[in-house]
Order: structure tokens, then sequence, then C-alpha cells
């Protein structure tokens, strides 16, 4: 399957410091996925270059196969929330907006207007004026907004900050929806029960690295299993037919089982493979714990090379530390 948005060593300097280092990642159509990091980590930069409203020092950004500088018309297929909060008319309703939107992009049905101010819960308040709308309605309208044209690709930097709890829920879910309609999204974020909830897969930033990435499909399903060898764990039970979508994550080895599947063919199989299996357990996974663990061994880690004469600053993703030595 071709990626929907794909970066290679990415990167962004202004001046000589750069804010986004070697950036490689990619999304597929029907993922959501959310790059978190502390303040000033490049998430927006990253939204801004994948979505061409910036140029990139190096490396290539393609959206649905194309360069979105080289290829403007691409981003026709995009929706997006960027510059928040998005560019409404204060003095003209909701729905006047939309249909501006609607009629700007060309193609829309009428009717699509209703149903995606309905999808975030502005039907009621369709027919009043913009401009005197809260911050939270202002931001529903914006996503509102880039779903029109039901695009292939949504990014959106930040779509629920200022939002209370329920409206949060409800952009997560709508934007979740989406992706189950083969859409690709991409959104920055600080709400990371959001994240758990309705993301498919979640990259972490620290100083413009990339530092990890955690895949976060199926979480009810999944067993972890912690191990002395974990490539070894993985190839193992990859290799096994009752075994599904296996990955590593730190010092565990992350798996879905099959129902049908005994839980004791997990240590029986690596036991024959050499691996010695230290736990098994149902994988509830705390991403606010993993997030501040990676981002402070990313910090030390950095603290420390930087400490060095003549060491290079920048800390890449293959320098970042592994489950092993973390
Ligand atoms: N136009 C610019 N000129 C110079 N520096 C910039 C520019 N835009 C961003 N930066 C710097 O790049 C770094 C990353 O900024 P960015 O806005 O991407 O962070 P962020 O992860 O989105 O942070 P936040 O969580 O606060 O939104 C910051 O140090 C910021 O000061
Ligand atoms: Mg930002």
């Amino acid at each position: 399957m071709q990626a929907a948005i794909e970066t290679h060593a990415l990167t962004k300097r202004y001046g000589p410091r750069p804010v986004v280092r070697d950036l490689t990642f990619a999304v597929e159509p029907g993922e959501v996925y959310a790059l978190i990091g502390p303040n000033g980590a490049g998430k927006t930069t990253v939204i801004r270059l994948v979505s061409g409203l910036a140029f990139p020092s190096s490396g290539t950004v393609l959206m649905l196969g194309h360069d979105p500088h080289e290829t403007p018309t691409i981003r026709r297929r995009l929706g997006a929330v960027v510059e928040a909060p998005a560019a409404f008319y204060p003095y003209l309703t909701g729905r006047s907006n939309l249909l501006l939107h609607a009629r700007l992009a060309g193609g829309v049905a009428t009717s699509r207007v209703r149903e995606v101010l309905d999808q975030v819960e502005l039907g009621h308040a369709a027919d009043r004026k913009v401009g005197v709308y809260s911050l939270g309605m202002r931001q529903r309208l914006g996503v509102a907004a880039a779903l029109l044209t039901r695009p292939e690709v949504l990014i959106l930097d930040e779509p629920a900050s200022g939002m209370d709890p329920l409206s949060l829920h409800l952009v997560h879910r709508v934007l979740r929806d989406a992706a189950s309609s083969g859409t690709a999204v991409l959104l920055s974020t600080h709400h990371l029960d959001e994240v758990v909830a309705y993301c498919s897969h979640v990259g972490i930033l620290e100083e413009g690295v990339l530092i990890d990435e955690v895949d976060l499909r199926d979480r009810g399903a999944r067993m972890r299993a912690m191990v002395d060898d974990v490539q070894n764990a993985r190839l193992t039970l990859a290799a096994q037919p009752w075994v599904r979508e296996v990955f590593v994550r730190g010092r565990d080895v992350v798996f879905t089982l099959d129902e049908s599947a005994a839980i004791d063919r997990v240590g029986r199989c690596l036991a024959a493979a050499g691996v010695a299996l230290r736990e098994l357990g149902d994988d509830s996974f705390d991403l606010r714990s993993y997030y501040r663990e990676r981002v402070e061994a990313q910090r030390a880690r950095r603290t420390s090379v930087e400490g060095r004469p003549g060491a290079v600053a920048a800390v890449s993703v293959a320098d970042a530390p592994t489950g092993a030595d973390a």
C-alpha cells in the first residue's frame, strides 16, 4: 500500500539550528498518527512541512506520492487545520462560512455542510455568527471545514487545544471515524488519554528527533512478553500462525494472540528458540509513563553527548535509547 504521508530524512533549520532532524516516518490510509512531545519539540514544524506550508532544509516529504511543493494540486486532496484558529468570517454564520469553503473547494454537495456540522455537534449553533462562537466552537468548525471534501489526508495541529473534555473526545472520535473510511490522519496533541483511546500510532518527538513510535492498535487483545532477547522473540513469535501483529516496544515484545491459542504455547515456543521469558501479561500500556521515560532518557542522553568536547549535538533515532539500554 502506498503511504498517504511519507517523509525521509526530513530536516528543518532556522538559521544554523535544526528544529526537525532527520525525520523518517509514514502514515498509511486508515491510520490516525499522533505526534506528541514537549513544547518546542518540533510538532507544528513537522505538520507545516508535511502540509507544504514550509520548505524542508533537506530530506523529502511525499503526500499521496507527490511532493506538495512540486505538485501543489495534491493539496486539494488534503484537509488541514494548521494555522489555528482557522480563517472564518466573524460576521457570517458557521453554516455560511462552511458553504463558502465548500464553494471554494468545488464539488461539495450542500448537504455535506449540514453533515459535517452535525458530526462536530455544531448543528444547534450553525446559524449563529462565528464572531460569537467560543474558542472550542471555532476549533470544531475548523475540523468540520477540513472534513468537507472527504479528504484522503487530514492534517491537524492541536485540533483540540482548549476544548472541554466532551469536545475533546468528540473531535478525536470524528477523526477516527474519518480514518475508518480510509482517510490518513496526522495530528499533534498533548492529550495522551485521547491518543491511547483513538489513535492507531503515536510518534514521540523530542528536540526535533523522532525518538520512538508505538503501534496502538487492537490493544484489548494484546499480550506483552518481557524477554531477554527481544529480536529473537519477535522473529519466533512472528513465525507462529496463531500470533498476529508482533512488534518490539522497549524491552517487551507485544503481540496479539489468536483466541484459539492457549497462552502456554507462548512460553513453550520461546523456550524452544532459547529465549528466556521473564514476564507475560496483558498489554495495558501506560502512554503517560512511557512518554515520560522516553523523553527523560533522550534528554539525559543528549546532555551527555552535548557535554562531550567536539561531540555532535543532534542525537539521531539510531542513537536513541533502545529497550536494551534504556
Ligand atoms: N519561523 C520560525 N523561526 C525560528 N524558529 C522557529 C520558527 N518556527 C518554529 N521555530 C522554533 O522551532 C522549534 C519547534 O517549534 P514548534 O512550534 O514546531 O514546536 P511544537 O512541538 O509545535 O511546540 P508546542 O507544543 O509548544 O506547540 C521551537 O524552538 C521554535 O522556537
Ligand atoms: Mg505546536
